[in-house]
């Protein structure tokens, strides 16, 4: 590691060691072996959210898991963008990287170092394609609202349990974004006729269709092109308090 990264590594360490919050993956520590930093985080028991959505081997999440798990990551991103001194942005948030507790309570994970980034910076990309939200894919600018559009991503994966980019085996198409495949549905006279065909099929039906309805609505405001017209994540957090409450019909 040389000079620059080493002193970049105490400043943000120095940081995320004030960082916490109950739906942010706590940082314990660092320790240094043979030159090599190693950050130490709490050991979260269930896994991460992308291999409950796209693998068989664990049982699928209710619909009112899904919108606590959502309503959790929001809340831990909402903290970083707004409440801490700096503020930060996470730069690379997706399903893989949203943690699960033994209650199924969300978390936010994967702060790796050089993706925590200050606001109004242009920085060098890192994230995850599929993710990236235009202006930052093409000028690195950098905004909280970098994980508004991913977070929406998420959303999307919570209703369908499909990638983020979907490549159909054997296709000789282009590999198909998951966002264009929601703007299409949405996008037609009945919405809620042509949703129900893209709900994760191992919710088995059970799901309150106005529920996931207003979800996609909300993931569609969050992978909006102009960054501005984006909800902040405060606004987010409130909308999806408000699923959370509604009861399930
Ligand atoms: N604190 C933790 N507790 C349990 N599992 C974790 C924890 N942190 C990471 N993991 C597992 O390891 C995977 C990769 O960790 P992550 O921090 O995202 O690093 P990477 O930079 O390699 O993506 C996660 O998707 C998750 O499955
Ligand atoms: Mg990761």
């Amino acid at each position: 590691m040389d000079m620059q990264a080493s002193k970049q590594f105490l400043a943000e360490l120095k940081v995320l060691t004030y960082v916490h919050h109950l739906n942010l993956v706590r940082l314990i520590g660092y320790c240094t072996v043979e030159c090599s930093h190693f950050l130490v985080y709490e050991y979260i028991e269930n896994g991460n959210l992308s291999q409950h959505l796209h693998g068989s081997e664990r049982d699928p999440l209710p619909w009112s898991t899904r919108v606590q798990i959502a309503l959790d990551s929001a809340r831990g991103l909402e903290y970083i963008h707004e409440y801490t001194v700096p503020i930060f942005v996470h730069c690379d948030i997706k399903s893989a990287n949203i943690l699960i507790d033994k209650n199924f309570n969300g978390k936010v994970a994967d702060f790796g170092l050089t993706r925590l980034t200050n606001v109004g910076s242009r920085s060098r990309l890192v994230g995850t394609f599929g993710y990236m939200p235009p202006e930052y894919a093409q000028y690195g600018d950098v905004s909280s609202k970098v994980d508004v559009y991913s977070f929406g991503v998420v959303l999307y994966e919570l209703i369908s349990a499909k990638t983020a980019i979907i490549r159909e085996n054997g296709s000789v198409y282009e590999p198909k974004g998951l966002i264009a495949l929601f703007d299409e549905v949405l996008g037609q006279a009945d919405p809620k006729e042509h949703l129900v065909k893209m709900i994760d099929p191992r919710l088995g039906g059970n799901y309150p269709l106005d529920s996931v309805h207003k979800m996609a609505q909300l993931a569609k405001a969050c992978t909006r092109e102009d960054p501005h017209r984006r909800p902040s994540m405060r606004a987010i957090v409130v909308a999806l308090m408000t699923l959370a409450l509604s009861p399930e019909d």
